[in-house]
């Protein structure tokens, strides 16, 4: 890792998460953060908010990742951290899904995370160093009613990343992967559905768990695993 201030890239930083852990990681001065998401007047207000670097970017545009990716590597030199947090919701019987949902979602959650992971790798491997976040779900390890083509996209990050880690080993770059259970955020409503939040996590002791992890230069967590104690669909 450079001497330098740490890169920090954050896909759907907009909101949800992707902007809480932005908050956190931006309050160690050792930190730069740049936050990408695909809506302009969100991200901008994001930006407003945290006063943080941003993109515009669309991890389903192969084109938007590959330009975004050139300017932040041009503009500070190199990317310590990527976080893939960009991520959306279809819930419900496959019989009940649109052919449109299911592309949208295998699109952003599991083609979208390995766009940004690819543009991303070239430079960490280069640079024979980094960290790559994946945030999949606990319905990327576990099978639940109701959500078949989440579960899909999600357990397809998580053979993704196990696989990746081991690609990436031998240049000092570390693939981790995170699976959180319930977080309370827009995700549900974002895609017109509605959850009970009463056992969610907060995004904020979400966002904790992940700068902990990012804590260590030289150790990897594999695979991490939580929820709210009383959490259990
Ligand atoms: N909430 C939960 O219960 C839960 C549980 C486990 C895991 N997760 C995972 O956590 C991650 C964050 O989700 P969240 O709960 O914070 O949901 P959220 O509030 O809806 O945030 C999702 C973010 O993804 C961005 N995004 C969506 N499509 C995109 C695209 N094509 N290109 C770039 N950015 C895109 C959104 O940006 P715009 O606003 O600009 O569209 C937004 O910033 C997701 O991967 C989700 O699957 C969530």
């Amino acid at each position: 890792m450079s001497a330098e201030k740490r890169i920090i890239l954050i896909t759907g930083g907009s909101q949800g998460l992707g902007k809480e852990l932005a908050r956190k990681l931006k309050e160690d001065i050792a930190n730069t953060v740049v936050v990408l998401s695909n809506e302009k007047v969100s991200l901008e207000h994001t930006t407003e908010e945290l006063k943080c670097h941003s993109y515009l970017c669309d991890i389903t545009d192969v084109a938007s990742v590959q330009k975004v990716v050139k300017e932040v590597e041009e503009k500070f030199g190199h990317i310590d951290v990527l976080i893939n947090d960009a991520g959306v919701w279809v819930g419900g019987d496959l019989d009940d899904n649109d052919y449109s949902d299911i592309a949208r979602v295998m699109l952003v959650n599991s083609v979208g995370t390995i766009n940004m992971t690819k543009a991303v790798v070239r430079v960490m491997k280069k640079q024979r160093s980094g960290k790559i976040i994946n945030i999949g779900s606990i319905d990327g390890i576990e099978t639940k009613e109701d959500r078949s083509i989440y579960s899909a996209s999600k357990w397809a990050i998580t053979g993704f990343t196990k696989a990746l880690g081991k690609d990436l080993e031998k240049y000092n770059v570390g693939v981790v992967g995170i699976y959180p259970g319930l977080i309370d955020t827009g995700l549900f409503a974002n895609s017109g559905a509605s959850r009970d939040m009463t056992y969610a996590m907060k995004p904020e002791q979400v966002s904790k768990i992940v700068e902990f992890i990012l804590g260590f230069d030289d150790i990897v967590f594999d695979q991490v695993v939580f929820r709210n104690l009383h959490f259990k669909v």
